[in-house]
């Protein structure tokens, strides 16, 4: 007898096998002399079904308390399936009932329930079909992620959380403070941040990215996966105020090699979760996109698109479409400007490089044209950006004018800038929202449904 997963049983199992199972119950079907019940053990999208009969002791008074959400421990012998679909069902000779269920308020019913109702009970819904689908492919792409760059001699280097520095300067940041928020110590200026924790004034981080521009002068390639933090107040489906962003920073490196890494890189996630994840990956492309696969498959197989800002500008100039935001030269593009580009001009990820300076942060290296820096955005059908990237400014002067440009102290960043004292080099990395990805992957409309526990404006729940 031997404790075995379901998804391996349904894999693997053999009938006359005995196997033990542990699970909660989705559905219960009762006949006149049996009955059939299938558990999920959260290993894969398709459930066993176990059957059940006079035979197992207590049957009787067991099966008015096996209801859907029960936790339960089955042991028996795997039978060939007569049923279509399954190779194997277990019949049962031993049941435990672990933990019960009360139907009477268990909000999880057979029946589709909408993925808004789902997010008020985010501490069950991780037991649905959709949202077990999206946990196994979200674990399957970090699995991904960290294969992708062990094996291409990454250091994975882990970068603070708590931060004094504002690395994209958009001022979007969540203050970490002991100070007694009834009884602020002031100075005449302002806040007396001398007095808090830290001596200063801190952050939660919203990139790892300076700490690991860090690490790559000593480590050369390196990256950092972790979650970030943003208190920008956008209610989409595509932000979110706490999400994971995985972070490679290479020295010796340039634009045109950020963006190769960026590619393969992505290409190397749809291809590594097809394979690991083929039925979860077939169910998104069923029910929730079918475009899901199609998709997949155009992400491995086609080279991306790659423009300058100032072509895609000309692009939407041109076009015949009515946007919401009108373009110009110097203007950010907006998410339907991103969508545009990627879905109905290329009908693939377009990478964007080359934009104004005025529009990006002040560690992108200043192009030769003094008016852009080397920035590349990726942007996705459906999702828009993706990726966001540059080569770093690796020299001093140009570096120490932007901060000023931009209203930045140098005293705040005197250990980001010694960077470019001793032993500077061209650099480049890029930033990738994990989220994100795991959206694009499997077609989920909001972002808040690919996360377990979503942190939006006015919700923290769970
Ligand atoms: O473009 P961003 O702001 O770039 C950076 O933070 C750089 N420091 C990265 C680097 O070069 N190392 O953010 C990177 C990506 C975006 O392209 C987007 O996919 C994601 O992070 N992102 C968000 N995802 C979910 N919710 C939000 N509020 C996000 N903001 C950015
Ligand atoms: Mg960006």
């Amino acid at each position: 007898m031997s404790q075995r997963r379901i998804i391996e049983i349904l894999r693997h199992g053999q009938a006359d096998e005995t196997v033990t199972i542990q699970g909660w119950l989705r559905t219960k079907r009762s006949l006149k002399d049996f009955s059939f019940i299938e558990i999920n053990d959260g290993s894969s999208l398709a459930n066993l079904q176990a059957v059940l009969d006079a035979t197992l002791p207590d049957y009787d008074s067991l099966l008015p308390k096996l209801q859907t959400g029960a936790a339960v421990i089955i042991t028996g012998q795997l039978v060939a399936s007569p049923g279509q679909g399954q190779k194997v069902e277990l019949k049962a000779t031993e049941l435990v009932l672990v933990g019960e269920s009360d139907p009477a308020t268990y909000p999880l019913q057979k029946k589709r329930h909408s993925f808004e109702f789902l997010r008020t009970i985010g501490h069950l819904r991780p037991r649905t079909n959709t949202i077990g689908a999206v946990m196994r492919v979200r674990n399957a792409c970090a699995t991904a992620i960290h294969q992708f760059f062990q094996s291409k001699g990454f250091l994975w280097v882990h970068t603070p959380i708590i931060t004094a520095s504002d690395c994209e300067g958009a001022g979007d940041l969540f203050n970490v403070t002991t100070l007694d928020l009834n009884q602020v110590p002031k100075t005449k200026t302002g806040i007396d941040y001398d007095q808090d924790f830290f001596g200063k004034q801190a952050y939660l981080t919203v990139s790892g990215q300076l700490e690991a521009e860090v690490m790559a002068m000593a480590f050369q390639n390196v990256y950092t996966f972790g979650p970030t933090f943003r208190a920008e107040n956008s209610n989409t489906s595509r932000h979110l105020a706490e999400f994971w962003m995985v972070e490679p920073e290479m020295a010796f490196c340039d634009l045109e090699g950020d963006r190769q890494l960026a590619e393969e890189f992505l290409k190397y996630i749809f291809k590594f979760v097809l394979e690991t994840c083929p039925e979860d990956m077939a169910f998104f492309d069923e029910r929730i996109d079918n475009t899901v696969l199609a998709t997949a498959d155009n992400i491995i197989n086609t080279e991306f698109a790659c423009l300058t800002y100032t072509e895609a500008i000309d692009l939407l100039e041109k076009s015949s479409k009515k946007f919401e935001y009108a373009v110009e030269w110097g203007v950010d593009l907006q998410s339907e400007h991103e969508r545009y580009l990627a879905e109905e001009v290329f009908k693939r990820p377009t990478i964007v490089t080359d934009y104004p300076k005025e529009i990006k942060a002040f560690y992108m290296r200043l192009n030769n044209d003094g008016k852009t820096v080397a920035a590349m955005d990726i942007l996705a059908p459906k999702i828009g950006e993706i990726i966001g990237g540059s080569q770093r400014e690796e020299r001093l002067d140009r570096l120490s004018q932007r901060l000023q440009e931009q209203g930045i102290p140098e005293s705040d960043l005197w250990w980001y800038l010694d960077l470019r004292r001793y032993g500077s080099v061209p650099h480049a990395g890029f930033g990738l929202g994990f989220e994100r990805i795991v959206q694009f992957m499997t077609g989920m409309g909001n972002i808040r449904d690919v996360i377990p526990f979503p942190r939006t404006p006015m919700n923290a729940e769970f």
